[in-house]
C-alpha cells in the first residue's frame, strides 16, 4: 500500500500556540492525593509533592495545567483551599461521591506548577455559586496588597499577586449531571456578567466560556450558538470536551473517531464565525479545547464509588483506565487533528495528567510510571511546536462508522523555523499491510532524517502496568531517507511513528 504526502514551505495552516500541549489536574480520585502530592512518599518535597512524578511532568513540557475541575469545581469553595492546612474543612465532594481533605489548593497548585515549569489555567465554580464568588477568587489570586483578598493572601503566605491570566467561567454548565446545570440563556448571561465583572477587576485576562460538554449533547451545537450570542465581546475562548472509547472493540471504527472530532471544531469555528457576523465583530474568539482523551476502560470499576456505595470515600481509585497500545494509535490521531486544526484550536487540555485518565500512574508509597498514552503526547509537545504544515495527503482508505474513507494513513506536520527542523507524526491504521510513504519535501531545501520513533506491538490491548512498566514504548525506526527532496520509507502496519529532519 502507498501514500504520499506534499509539505510545502509556503503552505502553511497556522503557527501553532504551545498552550495546545497543556493538561488538566481536578481533584478526583487520586490525581492530586497520591498524584502529584503525598507526603511522607520517598521522592516528596518540602510541600509533599512527589519528586517522581514532578520529573515525569516536567519532561513532557506543559504550557499549562486547568485546575481544580472539571465537575468537582461546580460545588467548590475555593476559600476551603487556603489558609493553615490543619485548619482546613473536610468536604463532601458531590461530583464524585467522595471527600476532600482540601490538604492542596490554591497556593499549593501554583507552586507545583512552579516547581514542574508549567502555569495554572484555573477554573471557577458558576454551579453553586456567581458573580461574587469568581469576582473575590479572582481578586485573592491577583489583587494588589492594601486590599481585603490581596492581604488575606499576604497572611496566607504569599504577598505577591499570583497574575493567573487564563480563566474558566464554569465547566460543561449544559451537562445535567453538573452542580448547578443552566440552561444556555442562564448561563450565557451568567457568564458575560461575570466576564464584564472580571475585565472591570484585569483587562487583560483571557477568559474561556464553556461550550458543549460532547457533540452528542441535545443542546449541541445551539448551545455555542446562544452562549456566544450573549458572551462574544466579553470572552477569548469557547471550551469543548470529548472523549474517546472503543466500546465495540472494533479498532477501524475507534481509530475513525477523530473525523468525528474534525467535524466537532470544524461547526464550532463556523457556530463562532456565524455570531462574530451577527454581531458585525472584529474580534476573534477561538477553541480552547480544555478536555480530552480516552475514557471508558475503568467505567464498569468505578460504578461503586460513583453510586454511592462506598460512602465518601479520600481519593479512592477513580477513572484509572489502563491504557494500551491500541490507544496509543487513537491518541497520535486525536493529537494531529488539533495541530491540523491550529489555527481555530489555540488551547487543548489532554484530561488529564496524573492517575485519572493519565498519562502518568502512581502507587501510593510506589513508583510512578509512563503510561502508554504518555508518548505521543511527549513527541507532539515536546517537537510539535512551530508552524503546522498544510499537507496534500494521498492515501487509501476504509469506511468507518463514523466516516467514508478514512485514509490508512493519519499525519501532521510541523515546520519550526527556527530550529530548521520538520516533524512529522504519523499513524498507519491498517491492522496488516505496512505502508510505502513518500512525503516531497518542497521548496525547503536539502533535508536529513535526525529522528525516527516507532511505537508498534503486535497486541493492540498491551498495556504498562505497575507490573510491567514498560510493555509499550518508542524504539528508535529505520529506513526512513531522504532521496532528493523525496523523505521516503515504510510505516509498520498498527504503527505510530515519528519522524524529524534537519534542514539545511
Ligand atoms: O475529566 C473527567 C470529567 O469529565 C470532568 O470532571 C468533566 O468536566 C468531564 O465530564
Amino acid at each position: 500500500m502507498r501514500a504520499s504526502v506534499t509539505a510545502h514551505r509556503d503552505f502553511t495552516i497556522s503557527a501553532i500556540d504551545d498552550r495546545l500541549y497543556s493538561a488538566f489536574l481536578e481533584h478526583l480520585g487520586r490525581a492530586i492525593y497520591t498524584g502529584i502530592h503525598e507526603p511522607g512518599h520517598p521522592t516528596a518535597d518540602k510541600n509533599g509533592m512527589r519528586g517522581d512524578v514532578a520529573q515525569l511532568v516536567r519532561e513532557l513540557r506543559i504550557p499549562y495545567v486547568r485546575y481544580p475541575g472539571g465537575n468537582f469545581v461546580s460545588a467548590y469553595n475555593w476559600e476551603d483551599g487556603v489558609g493553615p492546612v490543619e485548619q482546613r474543612p473536610t468536604r463532601l465532594d458531590l461530583a464524585w461521591h467522595t471527600s476532600d481533605s482540601n490538604a492542596v489548593g490554591v497556593h499549593e497548585f501554583i507552586a507545583w506548577c512552579e516547581s514542574v515549569g508549567t502555569n495554572p489555567m484555573l477554573a471557577i465554580n458558576l454551579g453553586s455559586r456567581g458573580l461574587d464568588e469568581a469576582r473575590n477568587f479572582v481578586e485573592y489570586v491577583n489583587g494588589p496588597t492594601g486590599s481585603y483578598w490581596g492581604d488575606l493572601r499576604k497572611k496566607n503566605g504569599h504577598a505577591d499577586p499570583f497574575n493567573v491570566k487564563l480563566w474558566c467561567l464554569g465547566n460543561e454548565m449544559d451537562g445535567p449531571w453538573q452542580v448547578g446545570h443552566k440552561t444556555a440563556e442562564e448561563y450565557g448571561r451568567l457568564a458575560n456578567e461575570t466576564a464584564k465583572t472580571l475585565r472591570a477587576f484585569d483587562k487583560s485576562l483571557e477568559l474561556v466560556v464553556c461550550g458543549s460538554s460532547n457533540s452528542d449533547m441535545p443542546t449541541y451545537p445551539d448551545w455555542e450558538r446562544t452562549v456566544l450570542e450573549h458572551t462574544y465581546d466579553s470572552v477569548d475562548y469557547i471550551s469543548l470536551h470529548m472523549y474517546f472509547a472503543n466500546r465495540q472493540n472494533h479498532t477501524q471504527n475507534y481509530l475513525a473517531l477523530n473525523h468525528k472530532l474534525d467535524r466537532y471544531i470544524g461547526t464550532i469555528a463556523s457556530t463562532i464565525d456565524f455570531v462574530k457576523a451577527k454581531k458585525r465583530s472584529k474580534k476573534q474568539v477561538t477553541i480552547s479545547f480544555d478536555e480530552w482523551n480516552v475514557w471508558y476502560h475503568s467505567n464498569a470499576a468505578d460504578r461503586a464509588v460513583l453510586d454511592g456505595n462506598s460512602g465518601w470515600p479520600h481519593a479512592p481509585r477513580l477513572l484509572e483506565d489502563a491504557y494500551n497500545f491500541e490507544d496509543v494509535l487513537q491518541v497520535g490521531c486525536i493529537l494531529n487533528t488539533f495541530i491540523r486544526r491550529s489555527d481555530v484550536v489555540r488551547i487543548a487540555c489532554i484530561a488529564q495528567l496524573v492517575n485519572v485518565i493519565a498519562p502518568i500512574m502512581t502507587e501510593p508509597g510506589g513508583p510512578a510510571w509512563k503510561q502508554t498514552i504518555y508518548f505521543p503526547y511527549y513527541f507532539a509537545s515536546v517537537f510539535g511546536r512551530g508552524t503546522a504544515l498544510n499537507l496534500g495527503v494521498d492515501s487509501p482508505g476504509y469506511d468507518a462508522d463514523v466516516a467514508d474513507n478514512v485514509p490508512y494513513l493519519d499525519i501532521s506536520g510541523v515546520h519550526d523555523e527556527a530550529g530548521k527542523t520538520i516533524s512529522f507524526f504519523a499513524v498507519n491504521r491498517h491492522d496488516s499491510e505496512a505502508l510505502d510513504l513518500s512525503i516531497d519535501l518542497k521548496g525547503f531545501g536539502n533535508a536529513r532524517v535526525i529522528d525516527h520513533q516507532v511505537i508498534t506491538h503486535p497486541n493492540l490491548k498491551i498495556a504498562n502496568t505497575l507490573n510491567d512498566q514498560n510493555a509499550v514504548g518508542p524504539k528508535p525506526g529505520s529506513g526512513m531517507a531522504v532521496d532528493g527532496s523525496a523523505l521516503t520509507g515504510k510505516l509498520a502496519p498498527h504503527s505510530y511513528q515519528m519522524i524529524r529532519v534537519q534542514l539545511s
